[in-house]
């Protein structure tokens, strides 16, 4: 590939903003030295992913055929060989264009960008032609969640070969304004944009309810099932929880407070003990533009403050200009400014941005039902929402991260105690606003003793209620701005919280710490923060001969609760991983030992099965990339504390020294850890679900070709991918987001 066919290497999309606050987390700034080390890393494509390269999909390695019998043989009931969990072969890293699986296990595509999801919609032409995008499968598939259908279509929680998955449909893949793959010529990068054009693009965002069923050995979708669904970030949703009605939320659409238009940059998900589908909206804030002199207008009211800490500070551009399609109100709804004479908002979208940021819940059985807002969780750049386990008589746990540079760790938790006759309730979204509607919302703070503690976002506490940094009007206004409450309680900056999820096997709550740039030991601005316990690493590794700086490689954090369980204020914690590239310093850098054959880099989607309680780990790395495509790996983890203390040192520019404590999980093992998958080219790996007993692994494949420079829109051989055309799935050429289905080849279960 010619080096001009590809985009220069960018900021990550996902890398939208940070957060400069100086709460008292970063009055502990000390002048430091940052530190450096020499590059030393494998080859590039192993032999085996190259062997494969002219393939789309494959097993890696020989496939398990036996060898033919000589004598004949009585016949004997077979015994299935024992289950060794991470039993495969581990996969090589990887830059051929191709999903990359193990030995005996076959990956397939089943569903991808534009599929129809309707009778009538007409196959997916790929050309930037097609249109209706409402009755077609979104784009860039992220957090995806299984729900079971028994034979006679009803829900069923054992359903292993038929079943919903609920997509969510981050964003599309763009460069300037326009979403280049899905139009013909790639689309208009300046203002204003057509109508035609922002239409397609507003419906390839939000959710899918997709029906998939095993038909033979074969999974399918299926096109006219009366389940599938589209939400778009233009179907009404409900407002729901203690921000329904509030003043910030009034909007011309919704004078009452009590809706708004669209779910939108949907990524992690998760699935509530009552069996509903849960989805974090992130980065919504680049989406809205807001006038060069908007401050003015609004009369430098506190809504500026808010805007400001969330990202669209005054004269801010949209991402896709949607805003300049044309008059009507769907366009206008857009441009965040305060246009209108209206005291309360109800003539403009001054306040439309506080209609986004929530995790929402839909009932993935019932399209009639619209998706409600559970605010009680707060609104930020939301991943994914992990249950803690649900145990009768006692209050539920929902984890979460916000997912910007600095930003923080919450858990709500509900004020209803759970009952074991809601785990199958007949109305699902009413059992939401028991659990998911009234709670307590806690930020947390990681200390440098592995301890840390959960402090409540209340109206009550006086550092919130007398911040200077904003003036709190009540308990809806602290869950809308729950960035600037979390700034007045001084909770701890992290390296960008991702996903979480709950190990079923002790409760302890993973979490994802995909990477940090502003991590630096010499901070030189507001925004950087130097290393501390939960965020040990600051160091340079090199992508050729670019320098990354801060923790471009990004760690697994882990805690356990205090005896108190879901409610608990007092937690400890550690580092479960840390991302490195196996050649790296084990002294400064590689502090988990890693080899080859478990190195990774920017840890994002990460979730425990269920069934053999196998922790997924995904990758959406941009650092690692000149060496392998994105990842997944499998793993079994141990414990809180069952490593032990590391401390690392840090020069400063005098004489002195930093030094940071830090506690670093057991180092894995061949047994458990290992590398299961490599994606496409410019692929991210993202969404894991599968069936109850583990056989189905549906994962979601983000992005491929997402490099393609798109003034080459034109020529398909100068894309930097072709997947999944190129495994044989659809027409044309253009890269797709796509959902591959996992199989284990003698029908076993998925990791073992
Ligand atoms: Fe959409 Fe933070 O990943
Ligand atoms: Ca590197
Ligand atoms: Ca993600």
């Amino acid at each position: 590939m010619n080096s001009k066919d590809r985009v220069p290497a960018s900021i990550d999309a996902d890398e939208i903003g940070y957060n400069d606050t100086p709460n008292e987390h970063f009055s502990a700034v000390l002048e430091q030295r940052i530190s450096r080390r020499n590059l030393l890393r494998g080859g590039a494509a192993s032999a085996a992913s190259v062997m494969l390269g002219t393939l789309g999909l494959s097993a890696c390695g020989s496939n398990n055929d036996a060898p033919a019998a000589t004598l004949p043989i009585a016949p004997v009931t077979p015994v299935p060989p024992a289950e060794k969990l991470l039993g495969f072969t581990a996969v090589a890293k990887s830059l051929a264009d191709v999903v990359v699986v193990p030995a005996g296990y076959t990956a397939s595509v089943l569903y991808a960008l534009g599929d129809p999801l309707t009778a009538t919609a007409t196959a997916f032409k790929n050309d930037g032609t097609d249109a209706d995008f409402e009755s077609r499968a979104g784009d860039h598939h992220d957090g995806m969640e299984f729900f079971g259908l028994g034979a006679d279509g009803k829900p069923s929680a054992s359903a292993v070969e038929r079943g919903i998955l609920a997509v969510n449909h981050e964003a599309t893949t763009n460069q300037q304004l326009s979403s280049f793959f899905i139009h013909a010529n790639g689309g208009t990068n300046t203002l204003p944009r057509p109508a035609a054009e922002v239409d397609r693009e507003t419906a390839l965002h939000g959710l899918s309810m997709v029906e998939v069923r095993k038909s033979g050995a074969k999974w399918e979708y299926v096109q006219d099932s009366t389940f599938n669904r589209r939400v778009t970030c233009l179907t009404e949703c409900e407002i729901s929880g203690p921000v329904r009605g509030n003043a910030l939320l009034v909007t011309k659409y919704s004078k009452d407070a009590a809706k708004t238009r669209g779910t939108l940059n949907n990524c992690g998900t998760g699935k509530t003990p009552w069996g509903s589908f849960v989805s974090g909206e992130e980065n919504w804030s680049g989406y809205f533009t807001r006038g060069a002199a908007d401050n003015a207008a609004r009369g430098s009211d506190k809504s500026v403050a808010s805007l400001n800490r969330y990202g669209r500070s005054q004269g801010a551009a949209s991402r896709h200009g949607w805003e300049s399609g044309g008059s009507d109100d769907k366009y206008a709804r857009w441009n965040n400014s305060k246009l209108g004479v209206s005291a309360d908002g109800s003539d403009d979208y001054r306040n439309e941005m506080n209609g986004m940021g929530y995790i929402v819940e839909a009932d993935p059985y019932n399209k009639a039902k619209a998706v409600k807002k559970r605010t009680a969780l707060g609104r930020y750049a939301h991943e994914s929402a992990a249950f803690g386990k649900a145990v009768a008589g006692q209050a539920l746990a929902v984890y979460m991260g916000d997912d910007s540079r600095n930003e923080y760790i919450y858990k709500f938790v509900s004020t209803a105690v759970w009952s074991a006759a809601d785990a199958t309730p007949a109305d699902l979204l009413a059992t939401g606003d028991k659990y998911l509607d009234s709670g307590k919302l806690y930020v947390a703070k990681f200390a440098a003793d592995g301890s840390g503690s959960w402090i409540e976002l209340s109206i009550a506490n006086p550092l919130i209620a007398a911040y200077a940094g904003y003036k709190f009007a009540d308990q809806a206004d602290v869950l809308v701005n729950a960035r600037l409450a979390g700034d007045a309680v001084g909770a701890t900056k992290m390296d960008r919280p991702e996903w979480c999820s709950v190990n079923p096997a002790n409760g302890e709550v993973y979490f994802s710490l995909t990477n940090n740039s502003n991590r630096t030991a010499t901070p030189s601005s507001s925004s950087a923060l130097v290393p501390d316990a939960a965020n040990p690493r600051a160091y340079t590794d090199m992508k050729g001969t670019v320098s990354q700086n801060g923790n471009p490689n990004g760690h697994i954090l882990r805690l356990k609760e205090g005896a108190a369980g879901s409610t608990a204020v007092a937690f400890t914690w550690d580092v479960y991983l840390f991302g490195a590239e196996s050649g790296a310093d084990a002294g400064k850098i590689n502090l988990s030992n890693l080899t080859s054959d478990q190195d990774f880099s920017s840890p994002d989607g990460l979730a425990f099965s269920p069934s053999t309680g196998i922790c997924w780990i995904q990758t959406d790395d941009g650092a690692y990339t000149d060496v392998t495509n994105c990842m997944m790996l499998a793993a079994l983890p141990g414990q809180v504390g069952d490593g032990k203390k590391v401390t690392l040192t840090y020069p400063t520019s005098g004489t002195g020294t930093l030094a940071v404590d830090t506690y670093v999980g057991k180092t894995p093992t061949p047994d458990t850890l290992k590398r299961f998958l490599v994606g496409p080219v410019d692929c991210e790996l993202t969404g894991i679900c599968e069936t109850p007993d583990g056989k189905a692994l549906f994962v979601n494949i983000q992005h491929p070709g997402e490099g393609t420079n798109q003034a080459n829109i034109a020529d398909p051989a100068k894309y930097t991918s072709q997947w999944p055309a190129s495994a044989g799935y659809g027409a044309g050429k253009r890269p797709r987001s796509a959902t591959i289905v996992i199989t284990k080849n003698d029908g076993g279960r998925i990791g073992s």
